[in-house]
């Protein structure tokens, strides 16, 4: 039996997904357990550029893909990407939980109109419905995936979600048309709805090996995330036995993607963000923009105290390191390695969003380093240094690194 579980150690956006594309090989299926297409990634294979929110990138090695019943699914985002991919014979590959929610076009306008409400305490959403989807989940009133198959049964479940939705909606939607169109978009894909758990659990008894794929990042998990300054699922390895329906024993080894300095989108704490020219750097060379929404990300130094906090919680054991060549060229590179809070020094994580904004990071700094330019191994000394300060901060090894955006620029270190 063997799995591998890919979880973000930041804010989201740690390069997942590459890494995801570069180990599927490896591996029989591919599986996400939570979020929607609020998750974005962006996957460059020679000259071709695949953007994917739903479907896990492993089905461009011809992988199954599985999409988890603790996932949020939108039939029209999900409808388009498998037109994106057309040429990969998508419907071959695709599992659907029965058992995953629906995104229903009033969740997107929830969404816009409850960041409305609060005003300048809003957090920012991708805007993709994500929250209230779950929130209807939660309140019994969701519409699941296997519902969109019964017409009838799929319009007496947007009554009851409109009528106690509706006060937040401006909107006007009429259950028999919804009703008719989610049902068409559904038997599109009839064929790939099934119990994805049972076909996981089976798969597995029979020798199968699985990845599984997390979105977002941990400190963006609903429950161990800056609250409320996260989305609405659990993005920490937690979220994979609730979001697949399988044993704990079969969560063992876990891949914590970081990236080589920390980007946020959105807003909430980021206690080494730079606003200044430094940052702008890394923004541009970086291209740091959202895939889902086209917003600029806020930009800051590596935080170590965030990342430590992530591989705690999930008992990640190695990490995959994206972008470090981004940091090529600077005169100095910093770390945070403790914050300042009210005069004290710690290595802890508050809990408290008012403590966290108050945080000044404590840095070590590093001497800049070139673009290792005679072969992608030959690592320079200073960018070394940076990756050992990282291996001991962390108690834990690198064991990928990936130096560009294409998939011939990951570099494999150490077998995992
Ligand atoms: P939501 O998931 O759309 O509700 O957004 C909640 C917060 O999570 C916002 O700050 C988003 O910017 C952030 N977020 C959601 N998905 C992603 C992602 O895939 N990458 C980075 N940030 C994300
Ligand atoms: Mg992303």
């Amino acid at each position: 039996m063997k799995t591998l579980a890919v979880i973000g150690l930041q804010f989201g956006d740690e390069g997942k997904g590459k890494i995801v594309d570069y180990i599927a090989r490896y591996f029989d299926i591919v599986a996400r357990y939570q979020g929607g297409a609020n998750a974005g990634h962006t996957v460059k294979i020679g000259d071709s550029i695949y953007k994917f929110h739903l479907i896990p990138s492993g089905i461009l090695n011809h992988k199954i893909s599985v999409l988890g019943n603790g996932m949020v699914i939108d039939p029209l985002e999900l409808q388009d990407e498998i037109n994106m991919l057309k040429g990969f014979n998508p419907k071959k590959y695709l599992k659907i939980s029965e058992r995953a929610h629906v995104v229903m076009p009033y969740h997107k306008e929830l969404d816009r109109n409850i960041e409305e409400l609060k005003g300048s305490e809003k957090v920012g959403t991708t805007g993709m419905g994500i929250g209230p989807a779950y929130e209807d989940k939660y309140a019994r009133i969701g519409i699941r995936i296997i519902d969109l198959l019964d017409k009838d049964l799929l319009k007496k479940k947007i009554e009851i979600a409109l009528r106690i939705r509706g006060r937040y909606l401006n909107s006007q939607y009429d259950p028999v048309k919804l009703a008719e169109e989610y049902h068409k978009l559904g038997l599109n894909f009839k064929k790939n709805i099934i119990d994805t758990s049972d076909y996981i659990n089976r798969s597995l008894k029979s020798g199968k090996t699985i990845l599984f794929e997390g979105a977002q990042g941990t400190h963006l998990d609903v429950d161990f995330g800056m609250y409320p300054y996260v989305t609405s699922s659990n993005t920490s390895a937690a979220g994979i036995l609730t979001g697949i329906g399988t044993k704990p024993c079969h969560v063992r080894k876990i891949i914590g993607v970081m990236k080589a300095y920390t980007t946020r989108v959105g807003e909430g704490p980021f206690p080494t963000e730079l606003r200044n020219d430094i940052g702008n750097k890394i923004l541009t060379k970086g291209n740091e923009y959202g895939t889902t929404t086209g917003r600029p990300r806020r930009v800051g130094w590596l935080d170590l105290v965030l990342v430590k906090y992530a591989i705690d919680l999930s008992g990640v054991s190695e990490i995959a390191i994206s972008k470090i060549d981004i940091l090529s060229g600077l005169d100095e590179v910093k770390v945070a390695h403790a914050y300042k809070i009210n005069g004290k020094t710690t290595r802890n994580l508050p809990v408290k969003i008012e403590d966290l904004q108050k945080a000044e990071p404590v840095y070590k700094t590093f001497k800049g380093w070139e673009y290792p330019t005679n072969g992608k191994k030959n690592i320079p000394d200073e960018m070394m240094k940076y990756l050992n300060f990282i291996e001991k901060y962390t108690e834990t090894r690198i064991s990928i690194i990936s130096l560009g955006a294409k998939r011939e620029d990951t570099v494999l270190l150490k077998r995992i």
